[in-house]
């Protein structure tokens, strides 16, 4: 089991947020508590960080840092819940980071369920406390809708999803996640190539099982409210559907004309609430050294002056 998470592209997560002494900052995501330790030695004795975490786990970790620097709070629960209750309190912040996905401790920890080579219970809750789990995804519902989760949130080729989704119903009751790793590795076949194919899997379940992508949706926009202007946003994805919801959420708000083509000036009056991003990847030598890095992106943008004005912000979803 993992003693230690280390914390991905820590240095350019640090020159992201372009820290002064002063400044409030929301850690979003605050698991092992690398990046806020760090950004906590970056503030003077004015500022302040609110860490924020799902995992029950993560509490202990983090009451400790909160008794040993007073500039640290946490608050518990989902960051899309705990940022709209900062909103609805009337708090405004400089700096919003959220560094997505799982942590090593969640990871390496079998009984957490969140590993494809670890036998545990097919679990995958990072709250186990919350909605169903893995196992009750999978036991029970309509294979149909188990290739849509699969492709959407895996990437998963249609006909493959099939496959495993077949080749789970036919298995159930599964328990365990060696027996979804079987049943993958019975439907697609072991490739020497591309790596595990029931890392994709596990993803996809996993993504579903927590509602990933509709908490961090309701949780960019509230980090757009709460966010003073020039305060940053920065979140570092590691799959490609993590990284198209925080894109398209930028490029959505960087003041793109959304006039007919066919009209000879602009009407449409849409002002840029947050500047053009700037995407980041890990060192090839972080990448050597913590292989998970590999696939992180850190995607950071400016918020502007402009006030919000809900008529002329596009759909979350396409
Ligand atoms: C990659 S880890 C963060 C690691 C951290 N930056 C560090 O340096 O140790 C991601 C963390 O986000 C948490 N998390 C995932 N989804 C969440 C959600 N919806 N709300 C709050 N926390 C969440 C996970 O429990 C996990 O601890």
């Amino acid at each position: 089991m993992a003693t230690e998470h280390y914390p991905v592209m820590l240095e350019e997560t640090v020159e992201a947020l372009v820290l002064e002494g002063a400044e409030k900052v929301v850690d979003a995501t605050f698991g092992g508590g690398g990046h806020a330790r760090r950004i906590l030695q970056e503030l003077g004795p004015e500022g302040r960080v609110i860490g924020i975490d799902l995992d029950p786990e993560v509490a202990a970790r983090a009451a400790g840092l909160a008794e040993e620097d007073r500039r640290f709070t946490f608050r518990p629960g989902a960051y899309d819940e705990v940022l709209e209750g900062l909103v609805a309190e009337g708090v405004n912040v400089d700096v919003v980071l959220f560094d997505l996905g799982l942590s090593s401790y969640q990871i390496d920890e079998a009984a957490r369920g969140f590993s494809y080579v670890r036998e545990g219970p097919l679990d995958m809750r990072m709250d186990p406390g919350r909605g169903r789990s893995a196992a009750d995804f999978l036991n029970d519902t309509e294979p149909a809708e188990i290739v849509g989760v699969l492709v959407r949130y895996g990437d998963v080729p249609r006909g493959e999803a099939r496959r495993v989704a077949r080749e789970v119903v036919r298995r159930r009751p599964l328990a365990t996640t060696l027996e979804l790793s079987e049943a993958v590795r019975a439907a697609v076949g072991w490739k020497e190539r591309g790596g595990n194919p029931a890392k994709r899997i596990f993803q996809a379940v996993r993504v579903y099982v927590n509602d990933e992508v509709g908490g961090l949706e309701r949780a960019l926009s509230a980090a757009e409210r709460l966010l003073l202007p020039g305060g940053r946003l920065v979140a570092m994805t590691f799959h490609s559907g993590e990284d198209r919801v925080v894109k398209r959420f930028i490029s959505g708000r960087a003041g793109r004309c959304v006039c007919p083509p066919e009209l000879p000036v602009c009407i449409c009056g849409v002002r840029p609430i947050f500047r053009k991003g700037v995407v980041r990847r890990p060192s090839a030598r972080e990448v050597e050294e913590n292989p998970r890095s590999a696939s992180a992106r850190l995607r950071s943008t400016v918020r502007t002056s402009e006030p919000l004005d809900v008529d002329h912000l596009p759909e979350e979803t396409p």
